[in-house]
C-alpha cells in the first residue's frame, strides 16, 4: 500500500511502532549519523534548510523539508528574496500586505523544494531589548494575530505550511534553553496565548513550532496542560506540533505531552520512544495521533502533491517579489519626527550629506534563523546614486573605503557567527570626520542624512548599554557636530533609524530634526527609503510597540531578561540552576497595555504612532 490523501487511517494501520515513531522524529542536523552529533549540520535535500523528516519507501511516505524563516526562505543557495523584517511588516498595520508577502515566501520556499515554512515569530514583544524582536510583530495581542494570520493564510495559500513560532512565553534569548517563565495563568492567557489563539482561529496553520523555554517549572516541550489541554483542546489546534530545534533527552515525555514532530530528531530518539511504547510509558494511541497528524501534513505538502524538486526563482518571481519587498518596506517605514518640513527631501534636491557607515551598508535583516541569504541589498547609498543624487565626495570616499576595506567590521552576535549564511556585515561607527570635514558635507548638501543602526538576532538579547539600547559616544559626537553645522547653514538634519528594535532616542533627539524609523527593511531597503525620503511614497507605518522615553518606566524592565533570587541578570554557562527563571511580575501590563492605564508616564513614542507628510 502506498500513502494517498484519503487511506491515511489504512496506511497507519500496516505501520510497525518502528515506522510511526520514525515519521515523528525528524532527519536534520546530523541525526544521519547516529553517535556523532553536529549541531549545525543542516538538511540533506535542501542544503541549508533546517532539517526534514524521514521517508518509508515501503508506504510510499515521503520526506519532506522543512527551512526558516520570517523573511525569506533560509537555505545555503543565494537567490531567496529578503523580505521586511516582521516589525516592518506590522508597522504597516496593512494585513492585505502581509498575506501578499506570505504568498510569495510560499511560493519562494515551493521554487525552492521546501514544504514547511518556519514562520512566522509571533512572541509578543516583552520588552525592545528581546534580540529576535524584529522576527516578531508587536507588544498587542490583536495586533500580533493579525498580522500573523495574513502571513499564515498567505504562506499556505502557496500550499507550503506555515509554523507560527515559539510558542509559548519565548520573549527573550537570553538563556534561551533553559529559562523558566512564571507568570500567572490569567495574564499568560489574555495576551500571551490569545497572541496564538486568534490566529489559529481565523487562519487555521498546519504545523506550530513548541518554544525552547519552560513555563511555570515545565519545559513547553514537555507541558501537557500548554500543548495539549490549551492548543489542542480549547483552541482546537488541528496541525502538526513541532519542536524547536534541540537534542532531546526525553522524547516520549514531549510526545505524550502532545508534540507530534521532534525536529531534528535522532536514531536513538526513535528508539526510546519504541522502548516508551513497549513499556506503556507512552500509548500507542498518543503516538498513532502524532503519525497521524504527520501523514495529514506531507499529503498537503508540495512534495508530496507534485514531486517538486529543489529549483530556483523564475526571473519574474524574482522581479515581482523584489517590487513587493520595495513597497513592503516602504510601507512599513514610521514618521517619529518632522519639523520644519524637513520632511520630504525637496524635489529639487541633488546633492545629499550622507553620514554614518550604515547609510553605506543598511542592515537588511537580522541575524540567526531570521536573515535571508538574497542576492543583492540596496543601501540608501545605492539607491541615491541609481536616481542620479550627487553624493559629497569626501564622506562618500571614507565610508565606501571602510567598506571596502572591510575595516571597522563588528563580530556579529548570538548564531552570527555559525555560518556564512545567518548574519551580514555591520560595521563599528567612527570619528574619521573633522569638523572640517562635517561642514563641507553640510554646506554643499540640499539635504542632510545621518543613518543610525542596530542588529539584532537569535541567541542574544541586546544591552542598556552604549551601542546597544543606547547611543554610541562616536554616533552621539556625529549627530552633534552634524546638527551644529545643520544650525549654522540654517539646513535640515534629517536621521534615518535602521534598527532592530526600539532604542533610547530622549538624549539625542533634539539634535534631529526629521527622524524615519525604518526597521530592518529587506533586501530593497535602500530604494524603498528613498521612496519616502522624496515622497514618492507617503509616510503612513504606525508603531506596534512602544518607544519608551526612560527604559527604566518598562514593567517589564525589573525582570528582563532574567533575574535571580537577588534579581541581577542570571549567567548559565554550565546549564539550568534552579534561579533560570523570568518572574512577568508585571502580568498583562506589557507596553501601552500598561501605558495607556498610566497618562502620567511620557514616553518616547506611543504604540500607533506615526506621522505623514
Ligand atoms: C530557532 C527557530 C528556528 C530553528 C530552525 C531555532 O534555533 O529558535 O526559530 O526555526 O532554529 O532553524
Amino acid at each position: 500500500m502506498k500513502l494517498q490523501k484519503d487511506n491515511i487511517e489504512a496506511v497507519l494501520a500496516e505501520m510497525t511502532v518502528r515506522e510511526k515513531a520514525t515519521i515523528i522524529v525528524g532527519a536534520g542536523w546530523g541525526s544521519l549519523f547516529e553517535g556523532f552529533h553536529l549541531p549545525f549540520c543542516h538538511g540533506h535535500r535542501v542544503p541549508g534548510a533546517a532539517g526534514e523528516t524521514r521517508p518509508i519507501e515501503r508506504l510510499g511516505i515521503p520526506s519532506i523539508v522543512l527551512a526558516d524563516g520570517p523573511a525569506g526562505v533560509r537555505i545555503k543557495q543565494s537567490g531567496a528574496t529578503a523580505f521586511p523584517a516582521a516589525v516592518s511588516l506590522a508597522s504597516s498595520r496593512d494585513p492585505k500586505l502581509l498575506e501578499e508577502v506570505g504568498k510569495a515566501l510560499g511560493e519562494e520556499a515551493r521554487a525552492f523544494g521546501v514544504d514547511v515554512l518556519l514562520a512566522p515569530g509571533m512572541n509578543l514583544m516583552r520588552n525592545p531589548l528581546c534580540g529576535r524582536n524584529f522576527e516578531y510583530y508587536s507588544e498587542d495581542a490583536e495586533l500580533s494575530s493579525e498580522m500573523a494570520a495574513a502571513m499564515i493564510r498567505g504562506i499556505q495559500s502557496a500550499g507550503v505550511a506555515a509554523t507560527p513560532k515559539h510558542y509559548a512565553l519565548n520573549n527573550q534569548e537570553t538563556n534561551r534553553f533553559h529559562n523558566n517563565v512564571i507568570i500567572d495563568e490569567k495574564p499568560m492567557r489574555s495576551v500571551y496565548l490569545e497572541n496564538f489563539r486568534r490566529a489559529i482561529a481565523e487562519a487555521k496553520p498546519w504545523a506550530i513550532m513548541a518554544s525552547y523555554n519552560s513555563v511555570n517549572g515545565t519545559p513547553v516541550q514537555q507541558n501537557k496542560h500548554l500543548l495539549t489541554d490549551i492548543l489542542r483542546d480549547e483552541f482546537g489546534f488541528d496541525g502538526v506540533v513541532l519542536t524547536d530545534w534541540t537534542k532531546h533527552k526525553n522524547p516520549a515525555d514531549k510526545i505524550a505531552a502532545g508534540v507530534d514532530l521532534l525536529m531534528p530528531g535522532s536514531n536513538s530518539n526513535i528508539r526510546s520512544i519504541c522502548r516508551a511504547v513497549r513499556s506503556g510509558k507512552l500509548s500507542e494511541t498518543r503516538l498513532n495521533e502524532a503519525a497521524r497528524r504527520v501523514l495529514q501534513l506531507i499529503v498537503k505538502t508540495p512534495t508530496f502533491n507534485s514531486s517538486s524538486k529543489a529549483g530556483q526563482l523564475t526571473q519574474t518571481q524574482k522581479e515581482a517579489h523584489a517590487a513587493l519587498s520595495r513597497r513592503a518596506a516602504a510601507a512599513g517605514c514610521v514618521l517619529l519626527k518632522n519639523e520644519n518640513n524637513a520632511l520630504p527631501i525637496a524635489p529639487d534636491a541633488k546633492k545629499i550629506g550622507l553620514m554614518g557607515v550604515h547609510s553605506y551598508n543598511t542592515i537588511c535583516g537580522g541575524i540567526g534563523s531570521g536573515f535571508v541569504n538574497c542576492e543583492h541589498r540596496i543601501s540608501l547609498y545605492d539607491a541615491f546614486k541609481a536616481r542620479g543624487f550627487r553624493l559629497n565626495g569626501r564622506s562618500e570616499e571614507t565610508y565606501t573605503a571602510v567598506l571596502e576595506k572591510k575595516s571597522n567590521l563588528v563580530k556579529p552576535a548570538g548564531l552570527g557567527c555559525v555560518t556564512k549564511y545567518m548574519a551580514e556585515p555591520v560595521y563599528k561607527e567612527f570619528r574619521f570626520f573633522s569638523e572640517d570635514c562635517v561642514h563641507n558635507v553640510v554646506d554643499l548638501a540640499d539635504a542632510v542624512i545621518v543613518t543610525i543602526s542596530r542588529q539584532a538576532g537569535e541567541g542574544v538579547d541586546c544591552k542598556l548599554e552604549k551601542g546597544s539600547y543606547y547611543l554610541a559616544d562616536a554616533e552621539m559626537e556625529l549627530l552633534r557636530s552634524m546638527s551644529r553645522r545643520c544650525l549654522h547653514d540654517e539646513k535640515q538634519l534629517i536621521v534615518v533609524l535602521n534598527v532592530a528594535h526600539p532604542i533610547e532616542t530622549d538624549s539625542w533627539s533634539s539634535f534631529a530634526d526629521a527622524i524615519l524609523l525604518v526597521w530592518l527593511p529587506g533586501q530593497e531597503a535602500g530604494h524603498a527609503i528613498v521612496d519616502v525620503l522624496t515622497g514618492a511614497v507617503k509616510p503612513a507605518g504606525k508603531l506596534p510597540v512602544t518607544w519608551p522615553l526612560k527604559y527604566e518606566d518598562l514593567p517589564s524592565a525589573a525582570n528582563f531578561p532574567a533575574c535571580s533570587k537577588d534579581n541581577k541578570p542570571v549567567k548559565t554557562p554550565d546549564g539550568i540552576k534552579d534561579f533560570d527563571y523570568t518572574r512577568y511580575a508585571e502580568g498583562d501590563q506589557i507596553g501601552h497595555y500598561y501605558f495607556d492605564r498610566h497618562p502620567e508616564i511620557p514616553v518616547a513614542f506611543p504604540f500607533g504612532f506615526g506621522l505623514t507628510y
